[in-house]
């Protein structure tokens, strides 16, 4: 079990998520929040057992390693007023923050960065990216699912657009569990047809060694209702929207998150 002392800055959503995937399997390191937003840090800290510092730098103080979950675009303003010590590591899984400019604030620090879907990693199955690698990092995102450690800063930072991707998907499922339960179908079939059936073809997609294509080749009936289904969105433009989508987020993050 590690000894380390894990902070926390920006106690909000993600840091929810990361409090309950980093105490799966019962483990113990003390954990220290910073205590913006008074009643939820002191909810998060009575349900996961960690404690809420009098300020800021009393979490950078107090801990080894540092995940920060700040609003991406205060964030690096917020960090520029804390002082880091050598031997720290700090991990941001703040949207549109360079690990280039994350080392320029913390250091002496180590600095890293991550990406996350958030929900899933509460259940310790939630992919995360980690730039440049770290064994510490490691460890802990490795708690909430499973790691893609990354070499070359551009492919990192166009990954980290998964982050919006994912988020999209449950306003996707959002929109076609409503479409079935509007047509009559009992609300929770509708909503667990839906999981159920991403879930399965995930795994297909992410088990079968198969090309893509051949995959898609092989559901696709000639002229069956998968491909009425495409032509309709196609001719609507909405499978090309995609990409145009992820361009964009990819352009405001590389922005800085304006
Ligand atoms: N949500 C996700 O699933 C997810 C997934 C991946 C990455 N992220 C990234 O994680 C970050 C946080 O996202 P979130 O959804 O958790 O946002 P959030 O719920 O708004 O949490 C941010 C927290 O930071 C606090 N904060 C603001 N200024 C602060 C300061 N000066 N000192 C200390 N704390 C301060 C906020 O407190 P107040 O409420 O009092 O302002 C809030 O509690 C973002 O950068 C986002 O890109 C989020």
């Amino acid at each position: 079990m590690s000894e380390r002392v894990i902070g926390i800055l920006g106690v909000g959503h993600l840091a929810g998520f990361l409090l309950e995937g980093l105490r799966s399997g019962g483990r113990q390191d003390r954990v220290v929040l910073s205590p913006r937003g008074k009643a939820k840090a002191a909810a998060l800290a009575e349900r996961f057992a960690a404690e809420v510092a009098p300020d800021n730098q009393a979490v950078i103080d107090a801990c080894d390693v540092i995940l920060v979950s700040l609003p991406a675009a205060s964030g690096r303003g917020i960090l520029s007023d804390l002082k880091f010590r050598a031997g720290q590591t700090v991990l941001s899984a703040m949207a549109g923050t360079s690990s280039e400019e994350l080392l320029e604030i913390v250091t002496p620090a180590s600095a890293h960065c991550t990406m996350m879907p958030g929900y899933a990693n509460a259940l310790g199955i939630g992919p995360s990216l980690l730039y440049p690698a770290n064994e510490v990092c490691e460890e802990l995102l490795g708690r909430l699912g499973p790691v893609h450690i990354f070499e070359d800063k551009g492919a990192f930072e166009a990954a980290c657009v998964f982050g919006a991707f994912s988020g999209a998907s449950f306003v996707f499922m959002q929109r076609i569990v409503a479409w079935f339960e509007a047509q009559g179908v009992p609300a929770d079939v509708a909503r667990n047809l839906v999981a159920e059936t991403l879930r399965g073809n995930a795994e297909v997609v992410r088990t079968i060694d198969q090309p893509l294509d051949s995959i898609v080749e092989g559901i696709a009936t000639a002229g069956g209702i998968t491909w009425q289904c495409v032509d309709a969105l196609d001719g609507e433009g909405a499978l090309a929207s995609w990409s145009g989508a992820l361009d964009a987020v990819n352009a405001r993050m590389k922005r800085g998150m304006d």
